[in-house]
């Protein structure tokens, strides 16, 4: 059996004065950022997203938390990823999606004639605020290895029924589990990006917590560095964009849309 670990007098002082360090920033860390406001958009006639008086530039994020959890882990991992969006001059806003059933697609067509989904409900009031949004967060717990029931009927319908309308437009999906699952779910909100012309902001490592309350989830230190690092990525691509449009690069002029079934 090995000894434990002896320390030095001197080590033990070196290395308190450095928790109280980390201490400290994390409690300044804490006022400075303060927590996002969140709103439900279920039931519809609840859904007023909340102007955020932080505005510093014309840029705003809306970030989704498709978590039954309202304040849970991965509204938390939001948190963290809008308070970067902040410090950079990125205005948030954070829509939570309740916890009433979200409708799945029918499959009916009918928004190709329409542009509007035919249930009337959340997801055409989030469609109609696209064009108030420069860029898009979706964030879901791990549910057995894949995104939430709120966020994928949600999300299908929108981007099915208004996905174009997010071109050009930076996207990026975080994910927060106990243990596992994180990387199959995050690819599958990946997806919504990858089809509508959308860039994915990236992070330093796939955009994951880990943890079953929010305690746990700001102890992943790792985690949490990573939905800062997101946010920050996300203000950067932001302003490349913008700056893009502005020196006259926009949007590609796409060719009609070819599409091709497997059985012709
Ligand atoms: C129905 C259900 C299924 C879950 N499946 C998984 C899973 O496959 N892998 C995992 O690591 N955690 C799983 N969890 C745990 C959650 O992903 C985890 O607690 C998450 O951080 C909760 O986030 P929230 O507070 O935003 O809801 C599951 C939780 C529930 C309620």
């Amino acid at each position: 059996m090995s000894n434990p670990k002896k320390i030095s007098r001197r080590d033990a002082i070196k290395y308190a004065g450095v928790s109280a360090v980390g201490a400290a920033a994390a409690y300044i860390g804490m006022k400075l950022w303060p927590e996002q406001e969140t709103l439900s958009i279920a039931p519809l006639q609840e859904n007023q997203l909340v102007p955020n008086p932080q505005n510093k530039t014309n840029m705003k994020v809306l970030l989704v938390n498709g978590s039954p959890h309202k304040k849970g882990c991965t509204h938390t991992a939001l948190s963290e990823v809008a308070a970067a969006l902040e410090k950079d001059g990125v205005a948030t806003e954070i829509l939570w999606l309740g916890i009433d059933a979200v409708a799945g697609c029918r499959g009916c067509g009918s928004c190709r004639s329409t542009g509007r989904c035919i249930v009337n409900d959340s997801v055409n009031v989030t469609a109609e605020k696209v064009s108030e949004f420069d860029g898009f967060v979706f964030g879901s717990p791990v549910h057995y290895a894949a995104a939430s029931g709120f966020i994928t009927p949600f999300l299908d319908r929108l981007f099915y029924s208004a996905g174009k309308l997010f071109a050009g437009k930076p996207g990026a999906a975080v994910v927060s589990c106990r243990r596992a699952g994180s990387t199959a779910a995050l690819e599958q909100l990946n997806k919504y990006f990858t089809i509508c012309n959308m860039p994915i902001a990236p992070s330093q490592y796939w955009n994951m917590v880990h943890g079953n309350n929010p305690d746990e989830v700001r102890k992943d230190l790792e985690g949490m560095q990573t939905m800062r690092t997101l946010g920050q990525n996300m203000a950067w691509l932001l302003k490349c964009i913008a700056a893009g449009k502005a020196a006259g690069v926009s949007l590609p002029a796409y060719e009609a849309r070819v599409a091709t079934n497997f059985i012709r």
